[in-house]
Parts: structure tokens; C-alpha cells; sequence
């Protein structure tokens, strides 16, 4: 296995800034991982494992051991009439995935189309977008141990998902490393267009009948238009979380700012648009040298070209504090930050 060291993560990972880990290596394989694990250069050192790279913020280098995880497959384990099992490798490009399940006509993905990452992070932040998150969707999620070697398996529940979380950010870690995801997929497909955006595209395309292709297509059109590709512009998509307040405390930002958008939720709780709260400071389209804030959509930072990471983070502070003094509410980083 090729061992290299202090080793650019540049291209790892899709804020683009320059860090360097002490050592860097690649998996292809189970099998190279279980080897991997018997090193000294494993067992001495911290590790990352590393998927897309796009969801995280270095604000140092990384000083231990990078494993990028490159496994790679896409099989059917099983099927009935109505659905079909997946199962997807955790190195497989997200979007690529998608694509393949879209060509299939498999619905439930769809809404998902774009994302930046890779399978296996997708359970780990239960990705979602449109109206529909990872949980609705996957049915088991494969690892192993970091530390023991031994596979272990999570069903949906034991993931523990909720907004943009499961047991794979807290919890647990750090602790395995996901090799692949089922996926449980419509085969007579149920369309989700009841996010505004989808069914306004769809007019604006001449579709009169929903179908997987043509949400998926949708869905590319309308997140082009709005988010910034990581491969021109450096980012890492919605970097804070949308928070979620009490009816309280809505009913009173709501008087002092009529324009406030928010949803009820079914707890009777209400979740702000970030974006919103971090427009009103003025902080949309703002750039600080190479560290900025998205013209298009204020929820996501992006690096112009030799941003830090520091200097992204010390920007997520001040939009942190911002939003703290303007509307007494406090955002919470969605990105990973090492
Ligand atoms: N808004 C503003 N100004 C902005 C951005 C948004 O006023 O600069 C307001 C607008 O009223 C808009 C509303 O906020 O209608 C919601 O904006 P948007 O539809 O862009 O969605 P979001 O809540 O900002 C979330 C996810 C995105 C996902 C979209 C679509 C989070 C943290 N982000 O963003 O996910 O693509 O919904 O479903 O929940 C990601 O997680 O990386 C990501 C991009």
C-alpha cells in the first residue's frame, strides 16, 4: 500500500484550501483496510478517513494519518415487485450513484441529485435537499470497527438520523469506517415535488409528468442556479445548519421582522432559514480576500482561491456572532471542522 507523506490534501476536499496531512493513503478494498489496520503507522497515529472531502474545513494540517476511501461497486442485493436493494460502495460519487439509480427509473434519490460527496458519507450527515433526507431511504449501512477490525452492520434506526445528524457525527465518531449502503428504492417511484422549487422547474421545463429523470433533472437545474459548483469555487454546501426555535420565540422575531421565513415543525417548533437570518446581517455576497460568503445563497461559504482555513472560520464566527446579536439566535456549524 503506497504510503506518502506530508501529503497536499488540496484536492481532497472541495473548500480547495492548501493543508498537508503527515501521511496519506488509499483503500480500494476491504482487504486493504483490514492490512492497513495492522500497521504501526495506523495504530500510532490519528486517523481521518476521508470520502468526497465535502463536508469538512481544515483549519490546520492534519497532523497524523488520511485515508481515502476509494471503494468502489454497485449491486443489487435484492428485489420483489415493488422495491430493489442496493447496495452502493462508500467510495462511489454521490451524484454518479444517483444517476445510476435514475437510468434504473429506482425512485427516491432523485430529490438528491448534485450533491457533492460520496456514498458513504451520505448516512453520516443524512443528507438532504428538496424534501427528502438519506433516512427515508436507507436501509442498512455497513462498517467496520476502526479499532477491533470486526464488521458491523446499522439498520436504519440503530443510525439514529435526524436533521443533517447520526450516531456517525457524534457518537461514533470516528470509530468505523462505513464500506457501503443499501438502499431501499421505489421501483413504481413516488414523486416528491412538494418543495415549491421542484414543481416551479418542472413548468419551466414543459413537463406535464413527473417522472425520476425529470425531478433529477430538475432538481440539477435548480441547484446549479443557485449553489456554487465546489469544482470552480471552493465550499463545502450550507455551512451552518437551519436552527430550529420555540413557537416563542418565532411569534417574537416574527413581529420584530415580518419577512422572517420559517416552517412550523410537527413538534410545533419552528426551523428559521438560515440564509435568511445571515442575509439580514449583510453578510450575502461580502468577501473578506479570498474567504466569502455565496452571492446566491448566504448559508454557504466559499474560498475564492487561497482562502485558509482559518480565515473561512474566523468568517464563521463573525457571521455566528452576527446573527447571535441581531436576532438572539444561535447557528450551529453543519460542516466538520479539523
Ligand atoms: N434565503 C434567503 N437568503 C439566502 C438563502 C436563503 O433569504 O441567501 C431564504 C429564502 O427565503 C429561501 C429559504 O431561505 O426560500 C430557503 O432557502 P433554500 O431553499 O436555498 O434552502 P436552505 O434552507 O437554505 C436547505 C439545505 C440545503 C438544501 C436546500 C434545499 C440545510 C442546512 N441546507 O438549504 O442543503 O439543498 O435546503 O432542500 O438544511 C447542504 O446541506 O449542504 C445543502 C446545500
Amino acid at each position: 500500500m503506497l504510503m506518502l507523506t506530508n501529503y497536499s490534501l488540496k484536492k481532497y476536499h472541495t473548500f480547495g484550501t492548501d493543508v498537508y496531512a503527515s501521511y496519506f493513503t488509499e483503500i480500494n478494498s476491504v482487504n486493504d483496510f483490514k492490512a492497513l489496520q495492522k500497521e504501526a503507522i495506523y495504530t500510532s497515529h490519528t486517523s481521518l478517513i476521508l470520502g468526497g472531502g465535502s463536508n469538512l474545513l481544515f483549519t490546520k494540517n492534519f497532523n497524523g494519518l488520511v485515508i481515502k476511501n476509494n471503494l468502489k461497486g454497485i449491486d443489487i442485493v435484492k428485489q420483489d415487485a415493488d422495491f430493489v436493494y442496493v447496495k452502493a460502495a462508500a467510495g462511489e460519487n454521490w451524484h454518479q450513484f444517483v444517476l445510476w439509480c435514475v437510468n434504473h427509473n429506482y425512485g427516491g434519490i432523485e430529490n438528491l441529485s448534485l450533491i457533492p460527496g460520496c456514498v458513504g458519507a451520505s448516512p453520516m450527515q443524512n443528507i438532504g435537499a428538496y424534501g427528502v433526507e438519506i433516512k427515508d431511504v436507507c436501509h442498512e449501512v455497513n462498517t467496520i470497527d476502526v479499532n477491533s477490525g470486526e464488521e458491523k452492520k446499522f439498520s436504519n434506526v440503530a443510525c439514529k438520523f435526524g436533521y443533517r445528524e447520526s450516531v456517525f457525527k457524534h457518537v461514533y465518531k470516528n470509530k468505523y469506517l462505513i464500506t457501503s449502503v443499501i438502499f431501499k428504492l421505489n421501483k413504481k417511484p413516488v414523486f416528491n415535488t412538494s418543495y415549491g422549487a421542484i414543481e416551479q422547474e418542472l413548468k419551466n421545463m414543459g413537463i406535464t409528468q413527473a417522472s425520476v429523470k425529470a425531478i433529477s433533472d430538475a432538481v440539477i437545474n435548480i441547484r446549479s442556479s443557485k449553489l456554487p459548483d465546489p469544482a470552480k469555487i471552493g465550499n463545502a454546501g450550507s455551512f451552518f445548519k437551519n436552527p430550529e426555535v420555540s413557537k416563542q420565540k418565532h411569534d417574537e422575531l416574527k413581529q420584530q421582522h415580518p419577512n422572517l421565513v420559517a416552517y412550523v415543525l410537527d413538534n410545533g417548533n419552528y426551523k428559521l432559514a438560515a440564509g435568511w437570518l445571515i442575509e439580514q446581517c449583510d453578510f450575502k455576497g461580502k468577501r473578506f480576500g479570498d474567504a466569502g460568503v455565496h452571492v446566491n445563497q448566504a448559508l454557504v461559504l466559499v474560498n475564492y482561491g487561497t482562502a485558509n482555513g482559518s480565515e473561512i472560520y474566523n468568517l464563521s464566527q463573525q457571521i455566528l456572532d452576527a446573527v447571535q446579536k441581531t436576532f438572539g439566535v444561535t447557528l450551529e456549524r453543519e460542516v466538520n471542522i479539523y
